[in-house]
């Protein structure tokens, strides 16, 4: 009898410490928590696809900084840019890592963490032809601006009168078109057209360089404070660790 007690006892509390082992686990501070995020990977070094078909770029190891910082497993989503907010509001995805300008347009809908990269809008054009070296000298051309960018924005705000602008949902169709001479000039955030001024031969940036000033913010669902304060407080010590200025290195070194 009372060793039946007994067991049964003990019985009772491995069950119960088990049930707490996989709450713990499962649904407790120990959860492994998986966090999408959301990039448009057509934008190098920031973010594109390498030959062997995976996400990388300086964005992506931002992210994966943040994620390993709190154990969260990483999952990337790739998105044409213009739907990647709608996509974070259909809870499609967590958090948007791409390059993404703080536009308070955007701040209306979405929340922006620290800035973490300052850029402005670049041009790009064929190899051969001649500079743009003022706003004027692309009048009376057709311009290429991604779909949903603060370069399509700059150019409906100031090339619209004087210029067909032809918005592409992907950079790398805009460059086939720029390529293949149906538009004439391809307007995006700047250290992109340098890398692809760099990289690819037919194509060279202009002299030309719009100064906007953008910071560039991760992106989450508005209200989401404890999760933002995370990417923020990951952020800072990226800062201040000097990993951020290593990551510089390693993609526009
Ligand atoms: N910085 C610009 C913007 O926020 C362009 C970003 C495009 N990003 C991308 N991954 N294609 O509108």
């Amino acid at each position: 009898m009372k060793v039946k007690t007994l067991a049964i006892i003990v019985i009772i509390i491995a069950a119960g410490l088990a049930a707490g082992l996989i709450w713990y686990f499962y649904f407790g501070p120990g959860a492994k928590v998986v966090v999408v995020m959301g990039t448009s990977a057509d934008f190098p070094p920031f973010e594109y696809v390498a030959e062997n078909g995976s996400i990388i770029g300086f964005d992506i190891d931002i992210a994966k900084y943040i994620a390993n910082k709190y154990g969260w497993t990483l999952k990337i989503k790739d998105i044409a840019f213009e739907g990647l907010i709608p996509a974070l509001q259909a809870r499609e995805i967590d958090m948007i890592v791409a390059a993404m300008t703080i536009t308070s347009e955007r701040e209306e809908v979405v929340d922006f963490s620290i800035p973490y990269y300052n850029a402005s809008q670049g041009i790009l054009i064929r190899a051969g032809e001649p500079d743009i070296t003022k706003i004027e000298d692309l009048y009376g051309k057709k311009i290429g601006v991604q779909a949903g960018t603060t370069g399509e924005n700059w150019a409906q705000e100031n090339l619209a009168d004087k210029c067909e602008i032809i918005s592409y949902p992907r950079v790398y169709d805009a460059l086939m078109a720029l390529k293949a001479g149906y538009i004439d000039a391809l307007i995006l955030d700047e250290p992109v057209a340098n890398y692809y001024s760099k990289t690819d031969a037919e194509i060279v940036k202009a002299s030309y360089v719009i100064e906007t000033g953008e910071r560039y913010g991760i992106a989450v669902r508005q209200g989401e404070t404890d999760f933002l304060g995370k990417i923020n407080a990951a952020l800072r010590e990226m800062f201040e660790t000097g990993y951020y200025d290593q990551l510089i290195a390693k993609w526009f070194g």
